[in-house]
């Protein structure tokens, strides 16, 4: 039996249920490709929520107006806003689904400056040097070649930059919490599918951040607690905050380019 509390689109939707079959894993490109009509439908999402409180205050703090940001592996956008509102010199949301891609630039207003691109994280095209500032928020661990991919946004970030990375916790793959989300128009009960997903340990992303000359100046470490309780309180399942209270759902590293 698979206890569905891990899931990106809904840690509160999905605690309702118990499920007894394992969703079909999908390989993350084909995954995403079907998410993205649905992927802003977030609704009571608890695991979003806590990442954004994470996250949100890191951004506020090392991220000055007028710089040249990347968001890699930007989905639909759910950061887009919040950078725009530094008036960056140049924003490039790149992602490697293009529907993901699609639905980002229908959302684009004309007075953004947003470029969305179709890439892979692993392959930038992107020239060396070019951003102060990097994003990265819940993909590397859909990527399985870790090094490859921190070394890429590595490269092209500028010494003396900064990135943040968030990732779901390691812990979370180990007790079997998956990455999954109810397909669209589909009605019946085993219509969920799940994103594949790697456990990369604490120490590949150190060993990855070290090759890559990334120093990590701060990680968090956000658990299931007090904040998120009235997610699991809307879903009915207190007894799943109770089991799981001080448990991790996150990683997540703010980073400078030595
Ligand atoms: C959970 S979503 C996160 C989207 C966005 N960063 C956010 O926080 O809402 C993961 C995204 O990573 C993208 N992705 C996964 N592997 C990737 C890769 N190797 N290269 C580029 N994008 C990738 C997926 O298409 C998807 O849009």
């Amino acid at each position: 039996m698979m206890q569905r509390l891990g899931s990106f689109k809904g840690l509160a939707t999905s605690v309702k249920k118990i499920v007894t079959q394992t969703p079909p894993t999908l390989d993350p490109f084909e995954a995403y490709q079907l998410w993205a009509d649905t992927y802003d439908n977030t609704g009571d999402n608890a695991l979003l929520f806590a990442e954004f409180s994470a996250v949100r205050p890191l951004i506020g703090s090392s991220l000055r107006n007028g710089k040249s940001i990347l968001d890699a592996g930007c989905g639909t956008g759910r950061y887009s806003d919040l950078l725009q509102r530094s008036q960056p010199r140049t924003h490039v949301a790149i992602d490697f689904a293009p529907k993901m891609i699609e639905k980002l630039r229908s959302k684009i207003l004309p007075e953004s400056s947003i470029f969305p691109e179709i890439a892979r994280l692993e392959q930038l095209p992107l020239k060396d040097e070019t951003f102060d500032f990097v994003l990265c928020t819940l993909v590397l661990g859909h990527v399985v070649e870790l090094n490859r991919a921190v070394a890429e946004l590595s490269r092209v970030l500028l010494s003396g930059g900064t990135m943040i990375i968030s990732c779901f916790h390691p812990y979370g793959t180990l007790l079997g919490w998956d990455r999954s989300f109810r397909l669209h128009n589909a009605s019946k009960r085993n219509s969920w599918v799940s994103a594949k997903y790697y456990r990369h340990l604490h120490s590949d992303y150190f060993s990855a951040f070290q090759t890559a000359h990334l120093k990590v100046v701060k990680m968090l470490e956000p658990v299931i607690g007090e904040p998120i309780k009235p997610f699991y309180d809307r879903a009915g399942r207190l007894d799943l905050y109770e089991r799981f209270k001080g448990y991790p759902l996150l990683l997540v590293f703010l980073i400078l380019k030595q």
